[in-house]
């Protein structure tokens, strides 16, 4: 049996306002009251944090960032420190996101600084890694997740690398409605344990959760969070409407 506490995430990605966010709040908090069994993030837009923070003060309900800059701090418009997101009361922070990777430059490399700079700001960083689906047919599945986590893990200290979390995101499984099967997830998440042993040593990479991502719903919920080798979800659409996302953090254990 894992001693690793699962972890299941709402990714809320450009959707609610501060308003917004609070009626999620309001709504989610009574269905989840007394949920111990696992983890639960919330990662809103920047200008809600301070509404969702405030709001699920008291709780047992952590709250995360969505991105961030690697810089302490400095002339880069429109980005966001870590040390904000942590003075703003967030304690986690999303990572290299495959949207960020595709649609806003993140790289390998720009993964591995800002990963640092959370674990400066003792953030716990959720790093996405995950593969296209060109690259699934192409074969190239093991490849790509070897060198997303070796790159996102260069230097990192293995005192410090307690708190990191990865979540597999298979890119063709984001927003489609497709899932990756339980073996095909599995697989992939053995192959990231694998880098992380080699990265970090294999007591780190044995207590490490990893995330699986891509389309999770309440319907296959339960099927994907007993696979052994899953520690929790990312939730991207169906973490937006509370009903659904508590029924998702309600999964059955079996
Ligand atoms: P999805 O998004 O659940 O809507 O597929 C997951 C994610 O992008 O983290």
């Amino acid at each position: 049996m894992s001693t690793r506490k699962p972890l299941i995430a709402a990714n809320w990605k450009m959707y609610k306002t501060p308003a917004q966010s609070k009626e999620f709040v309001a709504a989610f908090l009574p269905l989840v009251h007394g949920h111990t069994r696992d983890e639960i993030v919330l990662c809103p837009p920047f200008v809600d944090i301070v509404a969702v923070v405030a709001t699920t003060h008291g709780s047992k309900i952590h709250v995360g960032g969505q991105n961030m800059h690697w810089q302490e701090e400095g002339a880069f418009t429109g980005e966001i420190s870590a040390g904000m997101l942590a003075a703003a009361g967030c304690t986690h922070v999303i990572l290299g996101h495959s949207e960020r990777r595709q649609l806003f430059g993140e790289t390998d490399d720009t993964v591995n600084q800002k990963l640092h700079n959370a674990l400066k700001h003792k953030l716990v960083p959720i790093v996405c890694v995950g593969e296209l689906l060109a690259e699934r047919g192409a074969g190239k599945t093991e490849e790509v997740l070897l060198r997303q986590v070796a790159r996102a893990l260069v230097n990192v200290a293995p005192d410090l690398a307690r708190h990191i979390v990865i979540a597999y995101e298979p890119v063709w499984a984001i927003g489609t409605g497709k899932t990756a099967t339980p073996e095909m997830a599995a697989e992939a998440h053995l192959i990231i344990r694998s880098q992380v042993a080699r990265s970090l040593g294999r007591e780190i990479a044995d207590n490490m959760r990893i995330l699986y991502g891509g389309s999770v719903k309440p319907e296959n919920a339960t099927t994907l969070l007993n696979q052994p080798e899953i520690d929790g979800a990312l939730v991207g659409g169906a973490s937006l409407d509370a009903q659904s996302f508590a029924k998702i953090v309600q999964y059955t254990l079996f």
